[in-house]
């Protein structure tokens, strides 16, 4: 079984009393968040009440799902930890790269001849340090995970931003970085600001054509795209106890893009429906023993302003379906007048050339099955497609039942392309173009959740709205952006003038689930005979080493950029093309802040070498210094390092040679990645000694052997005419971050506790 229901009864009967203390604690009535979060405190027992958006809280999730793409370096790291095993359940989902061209069949195979090295290395990983690994086709990670690891009350972390989507079956589970993620797998505690709430209550009932996906439409039109930061959303009322599981997993998936830190829903029955309907009525029978604790207390919800910091409310009766788009997702039209106007003041090309159904957002059985309720009409009334359909189903099992069912065939009949199931064009693997820089402008419909410029088929011109499967549906075979399928009619092959019928579907397989085979490997109980194999040529995959301490006296440190304005992780690390490297520390170090300016000519990876007194690109420059064996510091600006969690923004500077980063500020994510790394993440005590720092400096660190928690380190900073300033930098290394610093990472710490 590739759940573990001993784990889950193991959360569940150590519920009460961790949420009776808390409520204790907090002296009053809990949400469904705070419960589950008090309940996977780190220490236990809780012992005090945490502040909303201030406090960082250790915790200790249940479980951890990973993707392909990242799981590549979290699992290099991972096996820097000297461990025989993960500490908690651990599953790789291979999803991300399969391109989507001529269909599943070829493309899977494509994918498998191109992606071997990458998928054979996460198998064989997952094999020997006890992950559960699902092979390239078995499904996209968020599907997976529903159908068969979320479970109420629990909480997971997952190495992809859509993790989220668990929410749906009343868990709280979060997107982090692959650095996050390596830390419980090795056994240590995860670190989050203890969130805040908001509250969003759903009255009457979804009916027509109103969807699930236009309730968080809604909700992204309300909070916008940074609405939800720092915040959990939890969803209550009768409008949500009356949607199906997988219809919460859209809602849930979806927080992301209002930068939720994730979203939530009270177990209910259609959370045990769907348990029971993907094999896990053990799980069901458990939570139903602890339901109470499955949801907010009954004050909660009767009085929600008294208890979340921000309350929506949502009449789903008067909710219609939405279009949000183009190029971010929280900018809804309603279908039909609205988009006419709209589309044509800004000029968005009307006719639509492509249909996407699928995702982790919405590729469930009753995702498809309203869909295709949609195409039959299409086939029943003698209408032809007017743009192109592509499905990519969210799982094998979902596949293989919607294929049983013949629902696959519906699409197949309007000549829609079954993709594999896989993320595909949701991630840009949509081989659409040759040159999707210079294709044409025009306008898709998908039932994804991010529409960015450029995301689904790399062309900058296309212009993405998110839209219910149904309605894209619809709207791919009426070819029109503003077809309202609730008022307008379409004309049919016989010149007739036909409307659509309400969409209808099945919550879940009327004949249940089937699958023969679900791409899941289990791995060896004992994984210490297997042996990782990584060819020494590999352009994609190299292991890593451990990085040698920086040890306790830096001096001659040179000065390596100094960046001018913002430097986000993007700017250190750069994404598109470079993420073929993810898991080779050494090819993609070679993008190591190309992205970032040079405050002293206002150009991009263009620095002085004081060695040579050349000027050249960064990695180059860095390269140069290494092999003089001289370390280099960074000099940074505010909030340096925001953007994304992606470790390799702090392991390529540290692999090349940076010893230093020095900045206004910091994104305290990347101030913990970089300590992680067992570098110097620091901050000007005077924020005006910027301005102090010169092209040509030289960093000698004064008191680095007294580097201790809240004391400040003290740098004479020389410069070329021979003058020096010694400045003071602030630091937030706790003693066990300055052990990380002193062992050379947190990696090697723990490596080094683990042989004790
Ligand atoms: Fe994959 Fe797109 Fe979801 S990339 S994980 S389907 S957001």
């Amino acid at each position: 079984m590739a759940f573990d229901i001993d784990m889950i009864k193991e959360v569940y009967a150590r519920m009460a009393e961790r949420v009776d203390t808390a409520r204790d604690l907090v002296g009053r009535p809990l949400t469904l968040s705070e419960k589950i979060l008090y309940s996977h405190l780190w220490e236990g027992k809780p012992t005090k009440a945490f502040t909303r958006g201030k406090n960082y809280v250790d915790f200790a999730p249940d479980r951890i799902a990973c993707q392909d793409a990242t799981a590549q370096m979290a699992l290099l790291q991972f096996m820097q930890a000297g461990k025989d095993k993960v500490a908690v359940p651990t599953t790789v989902h291979c999803d991300h790269l399969i391109q989507a061209k001529e269909g599943a069949a070829t493309d899977l195979k494509h994918a498998n001849d191109v992606s071997s090295e990458v998928f054979n290395f996460l198998e064989s990983v997952s094999n020997k340090y006890g992950i559960g690994f699902w092979k390239p086709g078995a499904g996209i990670i968020h599907q997976v995970v529903l159908e068969n690891y979320a479970f109420p009350g629990g909480m997971m972390i997952g190495t992809d931003s859509h993790t989220v989507n668990a929410g749906g079956l009343g868990m709280i589970a979060i997107g982090v970085g692959g650095a996050d993620a390596v830390d419980v797998m090795a056994g240590m505690a995860w670190e989050l600001k203890f969130p805040k709430l908001i509250g969003v209550k759903l009255t009457g009932k979804l009916s027509g054509w109103t969807a699930p996906k236009d309730v968080i439409l809604k909700v992204a039109e309300i909070l916008t795209v940074k609405g939800g930061t720092g915040a959990v959303v939890e969803y209550f009322g009768p409008g949500a106890t009356a949607m199906s599981c997988t219809g919460k997993g859209t809602i849930c998936n979806m927080g992301a893009e209002i930068g939720a830190t994730t979203s939530t829903f009270g177990y209910d029955e259609s959370m045990e429906r769907y348990l029971k309907a993907t094999e896990r009525a053990d799980v069901a029978e458990a939570a139903n023993q602890v339901k109470e604790h499955l949801t907010a207390d009954p004050e909660v919800y009767a009085n929600p302003e008294q208890y979340f910091d921000q309350v929506i409310e949502i009449n789903l009766s008067e909710l219609g379906p939405l279009l949000n788009g183009p190029f971010t997702p929280d900018l809804s039209t309603s279908v039909g007048p609205e988009m006419t106007e709209k589309a044509t003041a800004n000029e968005w090309p009307l006719q639509v050339e492509w249909g996407l159904i699928g995702s982790c957002t919405n590729s469930s059985y009753e995702d498809l099955s309203r869909a295709s309720s949609i195409a039959q009409q299409a086939l029943d009334k003698g209408l032809k497609m007017k743009a192109e359909l592509g499905i990519n189903p969210g799982s094998e099992q979902v596949r293989y039942t919607a294929e049983r069912d013949g629902i696959l065939e519906v699409f197949e009949n309007l000549d829609a392309r079954i993709f594999t199931n896989a993320c595909g064009p949701c991630i840009g693997q949509w081989a659409r173009y040759n040159d999707p820089k210079n294709a044409p402008k025009n306008s898709i419909v998908h039932s994804f959740n991010r529409n960015f410029a450029k995301r689904a088929d790399g062309n900058p011109n296309t212009h993405a709205f998110v839209a219910s499967p149904e309605l894209t549906a619809a709207i791919a075979i009426a070819g029109r952006l503003d077809f309202n399928p609730l008022t307008d009619s379409l004309i049919n092959e016989e010149g007739q003038e036909v409307m659509f019928d309400e969409p209808t579907g099945w919550e879940l397989p009327p004949k249940g689930f089937d699958v023969k085979d679900n791409g899941y490997l289990a791995p060896e109980e004992d994984g210490s005979k297997i042996n990782v194999v990584v060819n020494e040529t590999s352009e994609r995959l190299q292991l890593l080493t451990p990085f040698v301490p920086l040890g306790d006296t830096i001096t001659g440190a040179k000065l390596l950029i100094k960046a001018f304005g913002k430097c986000t992780t993007d700017h250190i690390s750069m994404a598109g093309p470079w993420l073929r490297f993810r898991g080779h520390l050494d090819n993609i170090a070679n993008n190591t802040l190309i992205g970032a300016v040079n405050a002293y000519n206002k150009k991009t990876n263009f620095v002085k070498n004081q060695l040579t007194d050349e000027y050249g690109g960064v990695p180059d420059t860095q390269r140069a210094y290494k092999a003089a064996g001289i370390k280099t510091v960074v000099v940074g600006d505010h909030n340096y390092g925001e953007g994304s969690s992606r470790e390799h923004a702090a392991m390529q500077p540290r692999h090349l040679g940076v010893a230093a980063v020095i900045v206004k500020s910091f994104a305290r994510i990347h101030e913990t990645n970089l300590k992680k790394q067992g570098m110097l993440g620091l901050t000007f005590a005077n924020e005006a000694d910027y301005d102090l720092i010169q092209e040509d400096d030289t960093f000698n660190f004064v008191d680095l052997h007294e580097f201790a928690p809240e004391k400040q380190l003290t740098i004479e900073v020389v410069h070329a005419d021979g003058s020096a300033d010694t400045i003071k930098v602030n630091h937030t290394y706790n003693q066990s971050q300055i052990d990380w610093y002193n062992e050379g990472s947190a990696l090697n710490l723990i490596k080094k506790e683990n042989a004790a």
